[in-house]
């Protein structure tokens, strides 16, 4: 093989092998969404005096993330998605039934996201928190572009 049909050969594969490490990155980030290149942001929320232990208040940060942080204790909070896991629909806390309600198919959370009964698959999704003195910090991911 000559030097010339040698190298047009190699140059023939590139597109091949830069096509096949899209595709696997493609589906290692659908198989595993969680990881892949989430960035994660750290946002100011609310002041623990403008929220009463067992209340919780519907957010939406500044890209349009949309959360629910609830007040567990005198220093607790728990962040959550907003997102049901089942078609999208948007869950809400119930206070005086301790749960999250989705409305479209009757899907129920427990306080801690996770499903007690109707069709989603899967728990909520939740988000870190972080109070340093009176302020309560989320860390939100978002996934890279
Ligand atoms: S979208 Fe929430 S139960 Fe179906």
């Amino acid at each position: 093989m000559k030097r010339k049909e040698f190298f047009s050969s190699l140059f023939a594969f590139v597109p091949l092998v830069l096509g096949f490490l899209g595709i696997s990155k493609i589906s290692v980030d659908f198989l595993n969404p969680e990881t892949g290149n989430a960035k994660i942001r750290k946002i100011f929320a609310i002041s623990l005096e403008d929220i009463n232990i067992g209340e919780s208040r519907n957010m939406t940060d500044l890209k349009g993330k949309e959360f629910l942080l609830i007040r567990t204790g005198e220093k607790k909070v728990k962040a959550l998605s907003t997102t049901c896991t089942h078609l999208g629909c948007t869950v809400y806390w119930q206070q005086d039934k301790n749960r999250f309600y989705c409305p479209c198919h009757q899907g129920v959370f427990n306080p801690d996201g996770e499903v007690v009964s109707g069709p989603p698959p899967k728990k909520l999704n939740s988000y870190d928190t972080e109070i340093i003195g009176n302020n309560v910090y989320i860390y939100l991911k978002d996934k890279e572009a």
